[in-house]
């Protein structure tokens, strides 16, 4: 069905695009029907010595254990996971990963500059081999913020430029640089003046469309991209998420044409998968769904098996131009303990066969999504690629108006059965568990999702 289009672009909801926020009178509610008075004792504390932010502190509830796809809270209470802040495609404490960092901790426990080490050294050879096309040069940081500063760096060496397009609501870390290009309202505002020359343009967001596409995109996001980079003429670098978490999956040939563009005007395409790397989406790199290569790839998030922060910028070979720069100077660069339990990530993710349950199971779920989407008529839309995926609630399926105060009912009345998943844009129920995850889990979480869903709206 074509959308009438009438929808606000924009969203109107600023603060929550990249999650529920600590201050909502729901987040309190829940607290005091939830939990119990030594939880409550512990997150004051939380609250007294942390300093305060819209995302973590104040805390939801106090966790003491993670195995594979469940967390467990203070109270014993064993919660889902299709959250897990996009680390967990190995699930969580994974043996294999925590045999190998045990093992490595016993003899180079660290790294110092001017040396390098032997499991670093191995993770390079991986991922350029993992890689696709000429992407091939490796630098690692501990954080995927760095890495993406990293990026900006080598682009502006690379062309002489330093001008970027990037896309509102995208998100690729919380630095002064990585805001900068990055579209939430909850980072970007009062903190400036931001980098210069970030020139900031609409999402492929066909359900909220500035272009009216009505949920079938007509690629114009993608023609505005190269339009930017004609006026302009001295673009460095286009940087994206290959696909957004998970408001919006471009169409097969957003990409390609963005590729091409680029290439026109002597623009470097930067592509950011730092949580939707690593088999989330059935391939080991989500571009690999859209037959390009960009001229670097930024990983992180499950690449230290949710256990080590470790991301990765993988350029291409023919950028290895700046020598003479120090691009990272990270602390922990070559940490051989991160770096071993990345290795042991990536075999687990090979031998588990991960990449093919992700699909299989992916495909699953989608079926179920679109039976439900059927029996509730919140749900505008149902997408998925692998086991990223996505129920986006709305007033009116005519208009397409985000169901924000209704999708944070959905979040604390599934929480409260043991469920637990991100709100994206504040309409967006995303979904992203373990790659490893049974048809049984994927079913549990469906059927907590339909309860409420019918609870909320009955
Ligand atoms: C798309 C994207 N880019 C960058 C980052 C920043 O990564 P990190 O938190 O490891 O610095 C994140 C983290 O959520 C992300 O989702």
């Amino acid at each position: 069905m074509k959308r009438s289009g009438r929808s606000n672009p924009a969203g109107g909801t600023p603060l929550n695009s990249e999650g529920d926020l600590n201050i909502s009178p729901r987040r309190q509610a829940w607290l005091n029907a939830n939990l119990d008075a030594e939880t409550r004792r512990w997150l004051d504390e939380d609250a007294k010595y942390f300093l305060h932010q819209s995302l973590s502190t104040p805390c939801l509830n106090v966790l003491t254990a993670c195995a594979g796809p469940y967390l467990q809270d203070l109270q014993g209470k064993r919660i889902l996971d299709f959250h897990g802040n996009s680390v967990h495609q190995i699930g969580f404490g994974h043996a294999r990963v925590i045999e190998a960092i045990q093992q490595q901790m016993q003899t180079l426990s660290f790294c110092s500059r001017r040396y390098t080490n032997i499991p670093a050294i191995e993770l390079a050879k991986k991922l350029a081999k993992l890689a696709p096309g000429s992407l091939s040069k490796i630098l690692l940081t501990p954080g995927g913020t760095g890495a993406i500063g990293i990026a900006l760096k080598l682009a502006r060496v690379a062309t002489g430029r330093f001008k970027t397009i990037s896309m509102w609501d995208s998100f690729h870390g919380a630095s002064l640089d990585a805001i900068s290009i990055g579209g939430e309202a909850i980072f970007r505002q009062g903190v400036g003046p931001l980098l210069p020359g970030t020139e900031h343009v609409p999402p492929p967001d066909a359900q909220h469309c500035l272009w009216g596409c009505g949920g079938e995109c007509t690629l114009k996001c993608a023609d505005y991209v190269e339009y930017v980079l004609q006026k302009e003429g001295d673009i460095a670098a286009v940087v994206a998420e290959t696909v957004r978490s998970v408001p919006f999956i471009p169409p097969k040939d957003y990409w390609k044409r963005i590729r091409d563009a680029c290439d026109r005007h002597g623009a470097l395409l930067i592509l950011d998968e730092i949580p939707n790397c690593l088999g989330r989406t059935g391939k080991m790199f989500t571009v690999e769904h859209y037959d390009i290569v960009p001229d670097m790839l930024v990983i992180g998030k499950g690449l230290g098996g949710g256990i080590f922060p470790l991301s990765a910028l993988i350029a291409r070979e023919d950028l290895d131009i700046a020598a003479d720069r120090a691009l990272g100077h990270y602390t922990h660069e070559k940490n051989p303990v991160a770096c071993a339990a990345a290795l042991a990530t990536i075999e687990v993710l090979e031998q588990e066969r991960l990449l093919e349950n992700a699909r299989k199971l992916g495909d699953y779920a989608l079926t179920r999504m679109r039976a439900m989407k059927q029996e509730h008529p919140v749900i505008g839309d149902v997408r998925g690629l692998g086991l990223l995926m996505g129920i986006e609630l709305v007033k009116d399926r005519q208009t397409g108006q985000r169901a924000t105060d209704l999708a944070e009912e959905v979040l604390y009345r599934a929480l409260s059965k043991g469920l637990n998943f991100k709100l994206s844009m504040g309409n967006i129920i995303t979904l992203a568990p373990p790659l490893n995850i049974t048809q049984e889990q994927i079913d549990g979480a469906l059927d907590i999702l339909d309860a409420c869903l019918s609870e909320a709206t009955g």
